[in-house]
């Protein structure tokens, strides 16, 4: 038999899967770490945690499979995008990881802009600056930390420091390395120009592979520390939403997915490069040769959610405990019990401020019209129909882009939720597709990693073996006018507080 391991360096936790190669799943092992926020809108965490966590997860994966490590014929890596590791020459990690969430770094986006020129920016990187990506982070370095700045001597994203701890190899791929907006996205190269302009050094950036391509082979101390095999090979991989889109079959124009994890991300697979003329979608390399995507991401997706629990849910946690479920199952099943649009209560997602289809690091959260015959019930249900309406404005500005749609496919934690899918249906107004894939970006690593060590001909071949579509959810024909108007009223909400966000966040320090 052949196996295959995907990992996915989350931003709440590493999972670690090993796979049979129809992407059955064998065992699998999860390791949770902390985001740390020193102030509101920032976001970091420790490089050596996520370490902690992969090689915690593969030893735990390979002992309990029963698997001969010398059958597993590829690990292929996937992770939160756009985070930013420095080390220095020795490989040291220089400071916390400043990740994807980080609103930080606004005036470097603006200073960035200014070097480049946002024409030029956009014909490159195919995306405007903006503070999620690694460039404005590393930029926000040399403004306020120039001790730190001298001593950089490579940059890497999340899965990359990853590898480089399993394998020695200073290596990412053209998907995640699409999202540093260091690397020209029509040519699938670093762009020298980019970097210069910025006072980086070309020096700093790892080789860069196609996302199938064998980048290293696992070395003798991570054997050790893992129980992998020395050299089994170790793929490019792909960032999470592209290694997810492939563990989902999204790899051909027409077919759409809706993700909801921290972030919720409606992802497109496009065969040219497009791009919003406004940037709120971003542009990027897809995991196949000759292929991109176009996403539209929404902060706080699953996050709001996840608020919701930790903060308001602490009835739904310990009875979950008692009742050993999810406390998710809970709070579904009362959100269950409030009417579809909440009678009059919408809720605006931007608790980590907004990407698309408001470019705004200063957005924040809303309930809006709250009255004293609402609670607990319409508030749940209030933040999971937000995250659908949010993820219906990237829809539209995918669907204006002229991008084919004729399936959107659900993913994510979110994606579980049978209410919260149909909430997209009837929102989107398209049925949803569930497919028999459970662990997206780390069914998707791991076939990029059976195409590398040649278990498949290629992705296609890949995504047919391990990927069907199992259930389809249809919109309920009444929800759909209800659900239209409040949509109408959500996207009338932020324009009209846009400058009290910003008064807000001067006045807070925020700004
Ligand atoms: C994609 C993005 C998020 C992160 C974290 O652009 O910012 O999906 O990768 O999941």
């Amino acid at each position: 038999m052949q196996y295959l391991l995907g990992i996915d360096i989350g931003t709440s936790g590493t999972k670690t899967v090993l796979f049979d190669t129809e992407g059955r799943t064998i065992t699998s092992a999860l390791s949770e770490y902390p985001l740390y926020q020193p102030r509101i809108g920032w976001a970091e965490q420790d490089p050596a945690d996520w370490w902690n966590a992969v090689v915690e997860t593969i030893s735990k994966v390979v002992q309990s499979s029963g698997v001969q490590p010398s059958d597993i014929k590829g690990v292929g890596l996937s992770g939160q995008m756009h985070g930013m590791v420095l080390l220095d020459k020795n490989g040291r990690v220089l400071r916390p990881s400043i990740i994807w969430c980080d609103q930080r770094t606004q005036a470097e986006c603006d200073q960035i802009t200014e070097a480049i020129g946002r024409e030029r920016l956009v014909e490159i990187t195919a995306n405007p600056a903006l503070t999620g990506f690694t460039a404005s982070k590393v930029m926000w370095v040399k403004n306020h930390q120039p001790d730190i700045f001298r001593q950089i001597d490579k940059v890497l994203l999340p899965k990359d420091y990853i590898r480089y701890k399993l394998t020695g190899v200073y290596a990412t791929e053209v998907s995640d390395a699409s999202g540093t907006q260091f690397l020209d996205v029509p040519e699938r190269t670093w762009s020298e120009e980019v970097l210069n302009k910025l006072g980086f050094s070309p020096d700093w950036m790892p080789e860069v592979y196609e996302s199938h391509e064998i980048s290293g082979n696992i070395s003798a101390e991570a054997a050790g520390l893992t129980g992998l095999n020395q050299g089994t090979p170790v793929a490019g991989g792909g960032g999470d939403q592209a290694a997810g889109a492939v563990g989902n079959g999204i790899i051909q124009p027409g077919v759409i997915s809706s993700t909801i994890g921290t972030s919720g991300v409606v992802f497109a697979s496009i065969d040219q490069v497009k791009m919003d003329p406004a940037g709120r979608t971003q542009t990027f390399c897809h995991a196949l040769p000759n292929t991109w995507h176009v996403m539209g991401v929404t902060q706080a997706a699953g996050l709001s959610l996840q608020w919701m629990r930790t903060h308001f849910g602490g009835m739904e946690r310990e009875l979950a405990g008692f009742l050993d479920i999810d406390p998710y199952v809970l709070m579904d099943q009362e959100a269950e019990k409030a009417n579809p649009g909440c009678d009059g209560l919408l809720y605006l997602p931007y608790l980590m401020g907004e990407r698309a289809p408001h470019l705004d690091p200063y957005a924040r959260g809303v309930f809006f019209g709250l009255t004293a015959r609402h609670g607990r019930c319409e508030m749940i249900r209030s933040v999971m129909e937000g995250v659908a309406y949010s993820l219906r404005d990237c829809l539209e500005i995918i669907r204006a882009m002229q991008v084919p749609i004729r399936e959107v496919r659900a993913s994510g934690g979110g994606g579980r939720s049978p209410l919260w899918r149909q909430m997209q249906a009837d929102v989107f107004q398209t049925p949803i597709e569930v497919t028999n894939s459970k662990e997206g970006p780390a069914l998707g690593a791991a076939l990029l990693a059976g195409v590398g060590a040649g278990v498949y001909k290629d992705v296609k071949e890949a995504c047919a073996r391990a990927i069907q579509v199992t259930k389809i959810q249809n919109p309920i024909e009444e929800n759909i006018p209800v659900y239209e108007r409040y949509y109408e009223v959500y996207t009338s909400l932020y324009p009209a507080l846009k400058d009290s966000y910003r008064k807000l966040a001067d006045i807070s320090g925020q700004a």
